[in-house]
C-alpha cells in the first residue's frame, strides 16, 4: 500500500506510543513508526502487554499495530525513509554540571537531532514534542544545518498537552493543539503540514498556531499554571485544618467563580509525575538565567508548598499514632501519582514510603498498576516492603491505611470489611480525600483527611 504520509517518533515513551497510535489511528493512510533505543520498550510495544498503562489505548494499537502502526529499533533506516519526525524523547532535570537540579538534560534530544542529520537522505520537518526550555529549536537548527549536504530540515514546536491517565480521551479530544514554527516561508509551509495531520480529526479552531519561541514556552507556563492551581488549594488546606473549616467547601464556593473554574482544585497530598515539578524547575532555571530572579522564586514557591505538603502528611500520621510508629503495620493504598496510571515517576508515595520505613514501620504497598514500577523505585529497600496487589489482603493486620492515589476502586471498597481486619485504633489518612469520611470515621476509623477537621474516637485533653 503506498501511504500518504511516512511518520516517525523518536521515543517510545508515555508520550511518544500513546501519540502515535492516535495518529495512526485517525489516519490510516499515513504510516507511522515509532522507534526507540530502548529494545526492551520496542519489544513490549510489540506485545501483548504495552510498556504503558492507558484506559483505551490496548485497543487502538490492537487496531492499528502492523497495518499503519509500527514499532521499530532501527532507527537509522527509520530516519531514512520517513520524511516527518517527532522527538519525543525523555528530557529530565539535569543532575550534574551547570544547572544541576533545575535545568533541562538535553543530551537525549541532542543526540537525537545528530542521529537525524547523519542518517537523512532527503528534507525532513522535524517536531519537537519533548517539553523543552524556550529557545531549544535554536540548537536543534544549528545542529541540524551543520551538515555539508543541501538537505533541508525545518524545525517545529508541537508541545504535547496529553495527561497521563485520559491520554486517549486527551488526544482523542484535546483542549488546542499548538504548533510553533519560524515564520518564514518554509517555515509556514512546514506548519501547514503538521496542521493537515491534525486536521483529520481535530476542529480547525482548536489547532492553534504561534511563533516557535511561544510554542516552547507555553508548555512550560501550561504545566507550571496547573501545578501552581494544586499548590495554592494545598497551602489553603494547612490554614483550613488551623482554623476548622473545610476546604472541599471553600474549594467549591472559590471554583464556582467563572473566572477561576472549579477544576484542579481539590487538595491533597501533592503533586507527582515527570512533568510538574521537572517543567517548573525548568522555568525556574530560565527565569534565573535571563535575570529575573523575582521570577524564580515566585514559581520556586509552587515546588516547595508541594514538598510541604508531603511533610506535613508525614508530621500529621506520626502526631496521631502517638508519635511512633515503629514497628506498626501501614498499608499505603496506590503507589501510582495519579489514578489510571502505572507511572510512578516523582509519586508522592515514594517520599512518603521513605519517611515510614525510616520511622521503622513496616509498609504494605497495593496498587492495581502500578507494583511493578513500586518495587523498582524502591528497589533498595528490599525486604523491607510487601507489595499486595488485592486491597483487602493488604490492609488486613495493618494499623493504618494511606491513600495515595485516587483511584476508583478505592472509594468503593467495603471499608466495613477493612476495618474488621485491622489492628485497633485503626487509622485513615485520606491523603486524596476520596472517601466518605464521615461514614468511616462511623465503621470506627479515625479518620484525617486534608483540610477538613479530623474524626477521632479518642477524647480530648479537656475530656479526659
Ligand atoms: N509523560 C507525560 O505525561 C508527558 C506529557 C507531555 C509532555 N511530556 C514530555 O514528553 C517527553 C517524553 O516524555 P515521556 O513521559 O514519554 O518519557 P519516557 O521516558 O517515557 O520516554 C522517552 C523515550 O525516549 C527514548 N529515547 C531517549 N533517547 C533516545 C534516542 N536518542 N533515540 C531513541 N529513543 C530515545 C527513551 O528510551 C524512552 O523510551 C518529555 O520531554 C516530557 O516532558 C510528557
Amino acid at each position: 500500500m503506498k501511504f500518504q504520509k511516512k511518520i516517525l517518533c523518536i521515543g517510545a515513551g508515555y508520550v511518544g506510543g500513546p501519540s502515535m497510535a492516535m495518529i495512526a489511528h485517525k489516519c490510516p493512510d499515513y504510516r507511522v513508526t515509532v522507534a526507540d533505543i530502548n529494545h526492551e520498550r520496542i519489544d513490549a510495544w510489540n506485545s501483548a502487554e504495552l510498556p504503558v498503562y492507558e484506559p483505551g489505548l490496548d485497543d487502538i494499537v490492537k487496531k492499528t499495530r502492523g497495518k499503519n502502526l509500527f514499532f521499530a529499533k532501527d532507527i537509522e533506516n527509520q530516519i531514512k525513509e520517513n520524511d516527518i519526525i517527532f522527538v519525543c524523547v525523555n528530557t529530565p532535570t539535569k543532575t550534574f554540571g551547570t544547572g544541576a537540579g533545575k535545568a533541562a538534560d538535553l543530551q537525549y534530544l541532542e543526540k537525537t537531532a545528530r542521529q537525524i542529520l547523519q542518517y537523512s537522505q532527503s528534507p525532513k520537518i522535524v517536531i519537537e514534542k519533548s517539553t523543552l526550555p524556550v529557545k531549544t529549536a535554536l540548537a536543534m537548527e544549528r545542529i541540524l544545518s551543520s551538515g555539508k549536504g543541501k538537505i533541508t530540515f525545518e524545525v517545529l514546536s508541537n508541545p504535547e498537552f496529553m495527561a497521563e491517565g485520559t491520554a486517549i480521551k486527551d488526544l482523542e479530544n484535546p483542549d488546542r493543539v499548538l504548533i510553533g514554527s519560524r515564520e518564514t516561508k518554509s517555515g509556514l509551509k512546514a506548519r501547514a503540514e503538521l496542521v493537515d495531520i491534525y486536521s483529520n480529526w481535530i476542529p480547525q479552531e482548536k489547532i492553534i498556531t504561534s511563533n516557535i519561541w511561544s510554542s516552547e514556552l507555553s508548555k512550560l507556563v501550561a504545566n507550571a499554571f496547573l501545578a501552581q492551581r494544586v499548590s495554592s488549594i494545598n497551602s489553603i488546606s494547612a490554614l483550613c485544618e488551623k482554623a476548622d473549616a473545610n476546604v472541599a467547601e471553600v474549594a467549591r464556593a472559590v471554583g464556582m467563580d467563572s473566572r477561576v473554574g472549579g477544576k484542579f482544585l481539590n487538595a491533597g497530598i501533592g503533586f507527582g509525575g515527570s512533568c510538574f515539578k521537572k517543567d517548573i524547575l525548568n522555568l525556574v532555571y530560565l527565569c534565573s538565567y535571563y535575570g529575573l530572579p523575582e521570577v524564580a522564586d515566585y514559581w520556586e514557591s509552587v515546588v516547595k508548598i508541594n514538598e510541604y505538603q508531603q511533610e506535613r502528611f508525614i508530621a500529621n500520621i506520626l502526631g496521631s499514632m502517638f508519635n511512633t510508629l515503629a514497628g506498626k503495620k501501614i498499608c499505603i493504598l496506590g503507589f501510582a501519582f495519579k489514578a489510571d496510571t502505572g507511572d510512578t515517576r516523582e509519586s508522592p508515595a515514594i517520599y512518603i514510603t521513605r519517611r515510614l520505613l525510616a520511622e521503622h514501620a513496616e509498609v504494605i504497598i497495593s496498587d492495581p498498576k502500578a507494583l511493578k514500577n513500586a518495587a523498582l523505585d524502591l528497589a533498595d529497600e528490599e525486604g523491607k516492603i510487601d507489595y499486595i496487589e488485592d486491597a483487602y489482603r493488604a490492609a488486613a493486620g495493618c494499623h493504618a491505611l494511606a491513600i495515595m492515589t485516587d483511584w476508583d476502586l478505592y472509594k468503593k471498597l467495603d471499608y466495613k470489611k477493612i476495618f474488621k481486619s485491622m489492628v485497633k485504633p485503626a487509622f485513615l489518612f485520606d491523603g486524596r480525600n476520596i472517601l466518605d469520611h464521615k461514614k468511616c470515621f462511623e465503621i470506627g476509623f479515625n479518620v484525617y483527611p486534608i483540610g477538613k477537621p479530623a474524626l477521632s474516637h479518642f477524647k480530648t485533653s479537656q475530656e479526659s
